[in-house]
């Protein structure tokens, strides 16, 4: 690439990290207007509106990216688009279902009902009939989840950059962006059991579950197709036996 290509492409990158910022604010502002009228910002009727309108908002612009980041690789599939090791595109949502699942955690940190703050998310206060200081009821498990889920996250944003691929050498770097999907499978599962702690509303309840479901669908789809390509280029049958051509 010449050197006006490089800073071209720079710049492409730039405006869309810009509009990704946008579009993501945009969807946290409208879920946490919308979380008020449906009262779904006041947990247990405890207050600290505006903190949990926050953390639920940038809960649902992260697993929207997360969703597109998972469907970009079944959608250029669809297309007959060849898959790259890594496209600029996904990583860059990417980078911004990481950032706002930060946030989120982050938001969530500061959430104090009443005498529940952070410290009563993960260990039980002394004194606590339990006989580890781990809180591990279903509420604390979700909050684990949530913590596990956040590191994968991190670890996924700070190999998102062109020398963490040049340093670890793609085949591993290609190993390690697998993490996504464990974080992905424990983000479901950490909102489902908040979704049933917290009574979402209906409006909620059915965003977090289409998202869901059109991940996993478009997932299953592509991994089917990839080895039914794999399958047709190498001629090898289901039980793994190579045809001869
Ligand atoms: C230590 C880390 C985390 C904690 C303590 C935490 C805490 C919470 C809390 C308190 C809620 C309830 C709604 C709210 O008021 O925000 C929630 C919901 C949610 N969290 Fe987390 N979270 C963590 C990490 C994550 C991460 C990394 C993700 C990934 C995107 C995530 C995704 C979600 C989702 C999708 C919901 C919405 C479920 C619903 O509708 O209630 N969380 N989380």
């Amino acid at each position: 690439m010449s050197k006006e290509e490089i800073s071209n492409y720079t710049l492409c990158r730039l405006v869309r990290h810009i509009a990704l910022f946008v579009f993501g604010s945009l969807i946290v502002i409208l879920a946490a207007r919308w979380s008020h009228l449906t009262g779904d910002d006041n947990i247990m009727s405890m207050g600290a509106r505006e903190m949990v309108a926050l953390s639920l908002a940038t809960s649902y612009a992260s697993i929207l990216f997360l969703s597109i980041t998972l469907l970009i690789g079944p959608a250029r599939q669809w297309m007959s688009i060849k898959l790259p090791l890594s496209s600029y595109l996904r990583r860059d949502i990417g980078i911004w279902a990481a950032v706002f699942a930060i946030v989120h955690t982050v938001t969530s940190m500061l959430i104090e009902l009443g005498p529940v703050n952070a410290f009563d998310f993960f260990f039980y206060r002394a004194g606590a009939s339990a006989v580890m200081p781990l809180r591990l009821d279903f509420f604390g498990i979700a909050n684990y989840l949530g913590l596990i889920a956040c590191l994968i996250f991190i670890l996924l944003l700070v190999l998102s950059s062109d020398v963490a691929i040049r340093m670890l050498k793609p085949s591993r770097w290609k190993r390690l962006q697998r993490w996504i999907y464990a974080g992905a499978l424990i983000t479901v599962a950490h909102g489902i059991m908040y979704q049933m702690m917290g009574q979402r509303s209906l409006s909620f309840v059915l965003i977090f579950a289409v998202l869901t479901i059109v991940t996993v669908v478009g997932q299953i789809w592509g991994l089917f197709r990839r080895r039914s390509e794999q399958r047709s280029n190498t001629g090898t049958t289901t039980d793994g036996i190579v045809k001869e051509k």
